[in-house]
C-alpha cells in the first residue's frame, strides 16, 4: 500500500535538516568552549571564583574576594580639567552622584583588619544620562601578575594549609621565582603595612585604560585617587579591635565628609598599556579630573553597595578598555562571584559579623 508520508522529500530539504543540526551542534560547541566543558585545561571564570573561594572559605551571600567592606555614598566635583582628554559629560565641570564600596582583599568577611596590608575602594559613578562609570581600585601602586592565568596560579599557590592556615612558604617562593614580572608589587610588599583608616590611603586602578576625546583622539590612561589635603593620622586599634577601619570611618564621616582627588596619569611614549604588574616612570604629565567626596556610610549587608558589581568594564562614552587581558578576565570573574552571591540565602542585615549577630 502507498504511504503518503514516505513520500521522498526532495535532497534540498534534507540539506536543510543537515545545516540545522549543524548549526545546532556549533551553537552547543560555542557554549562548550565558553564554559570550558570542551578544553578542560582552559581557565574559566568559574575556575578564577573557585580558587578564590576555596582560599576565602564558604560565605554565603558575600563577594568571593574584597569579602569585607562598607558602603559609602558621595558624588564628584568634577574640575571640568579632563574634558579635553575624553568626552564624557562627567569631566564637564559639575558634580555627579556615586555610590561607593571601601574593603579589603580576600574573601572572608569576618578576616581581621589587619589581615592584609591594601585596601580597596570602588566606585560607581551615575551620569544623569543613564550612563555609568564602574571602578575598583587598590591601595598599592603595582599589581602583582600580568595575566589571568598568573592571577589563578597563584590563587592556587597561596591556598591557606590546614595546620597553619597560611600558604605554604615553599609553594609561594616556587610561584615568584617563575614570575618575575611579580619583582615590583614584591619590592612593595616589604615597605606595606596595613594602615589604620580607609581615609589616608591612595587606591590605583593599576589596570590602563583609554579616555577618547570629543576629536576622537586615543589617550591611554591610568588613575589614582589620594587624599585631598592633610588628613589626620588615625589612632589605631583599640587592643583586641579586628574591625577598626569601619569604626575609623564612622569617626571621621562624624566629623565631615571626605575628599579624595582624582587625578588622571597620561602615558609616556612606549609606557605598556596592556601590563598592570609593570610601573610607568615618574614624571609623566597628570591631570586632576576633581574630586570625589564621600558624606555617608552604610553596613554593606544593607547598603546600596551590596548589589552592585565594580565590573572594570562599565564605562560611559569617553573612557574605553585597554588590551589589558586582565580587564576581560575581571569582568568574567566578578559576574561569576554576583551570579553566587546574589542566588544564595545569606548576608542578611543582622548576620554582618559573628560578633555582630553575639549581640
Ligand atoms: C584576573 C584578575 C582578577 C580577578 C580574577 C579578580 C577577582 C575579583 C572578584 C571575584 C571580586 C569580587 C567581585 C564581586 O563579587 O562583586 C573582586 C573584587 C575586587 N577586585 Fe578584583 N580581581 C582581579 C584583578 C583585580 C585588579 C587588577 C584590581 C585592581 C585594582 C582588582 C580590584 C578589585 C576591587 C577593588 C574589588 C572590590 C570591588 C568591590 O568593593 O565590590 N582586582 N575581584
Amino acid at each position: 500500500m502507498h504511504d503518503p508520508s514516505s513520500k521522498r522529500r526532495p535532497p534540498h530539504a534534507l540539506w536543510r535538516w543537515a545545516l540545522i543540526g549543524v548549526a545546532m551542534a556549533g551553537s552547543a560547541a560555542a557554549f562548550g568552549y565558553v564554559g570550558g566543558w570542551l578544553a578542560p585545561g582552559r581557565l574559566t571564570p568559574n575556575s578564577l571564583v573557585d580558587a578564590l573561594q576555596a582560599n576565602g572559605g564558604d560565605h554565603p551571600g558575600y563577594r568571593r574576594n574584597h569579602a569585607k567592606g562598607i558602603c559609602v555614598a558621595g558624588h564628584f566635583e568634577s574640575s571640568g580639567l579632563l574634558a579635553p582628554y575624553s568626552s564624557s559629560p562627567l569631566f564637564q565641570p559639575g558634580n555627579t552622584p556615586l555610590v561607593g564600596r571601601l574593603a579589603i582583599p580576600g574573601g572572608n568577611p569576618y578576616a581581621p583588619d589587619s589581615s592584609a596590608p591594601i585596601r580597596s575602594f570602588a566606585l560607581r559613578f551615575d551620569l544623569p544620562d543613564g550612563e555609568q562609570w564602574r571602578t575598583g581600585m587598590n591601595a598599592m601602586p603595582v599589581f602583582p601578575v600580568s595575566t589571568p592565568e598568573a592571577f589563578y596560579e597563584l590563587q592556587l599557590a597561596s591556598h591557606p594549609l590546614p595546620d597553619t592556615g597560611k600558604p605554604d612558604p615553599e609553594r609561594m617562593k616556587a610561584f615568584f621565582t617563575t614570575h618575575p614580572e611579580t619583582t615590583a608589587f614584591l619590592a612593595w610588599v616589604k615597605t606595606a603595612h596595613p594602615s589604620a583608616s580607609y581615609a589616608t590611603e591612595t587606591y590605583n586602578s593599576l589596570n590602563a585604560f583609554y579616555l577618547r576625546d570629543a576629536g576622537g583622539q586615543r589617550h591611554a590612561v591610568r588613575w589614582r585617587v589620594e587624599p585631598e589635603g592633610a588628613i589626620p593620622a588615625a589612632s589605631g586599634p583599640a587592643a583586641g579591635d579586628t574591625d577598626y577601619l569601619a569604626a575609623d570611618l564612622r569617626q571621621r564621616l562624624g566629623a565631615g565628609p571626605l575628599r579624595w582627588k582624582l587625578v588622571m596619569t597620561l602615558a609616556g611614549p612606549g609606557d605598556p598599556v596592556d601590563d598592570a604588574a609593570s610601573v610607568w616612570p615618574d614624571g609623566r604629565q597628570e591631570v586632576v579630573a576633581g574630586t570625589v567626596v564621600i558624606d555617608g556610610e552604610q553596613a554593606q549587608d544593607s547598603g546600596p553597595c551590596r548589589d552592585v558589581n565594580y565590573d572594570p568594564t562599565v564605562l560611559p562614552r569617553g573612557i574605553e578598555v585597554s588590551g589589558d587581558p586582565l580587564l576581560a578576565a575581571r569582568s568574567a570573574a566578578y559576574a561569576e562571584s554576583y551570579l553566587r552571591r546574589t542566588s544564595e540565602e545569606g548576608h542578611l542585615p543582622g548576620t554582618e559579623s559573628p560578633k555582630e549577630a553575639a549581640r
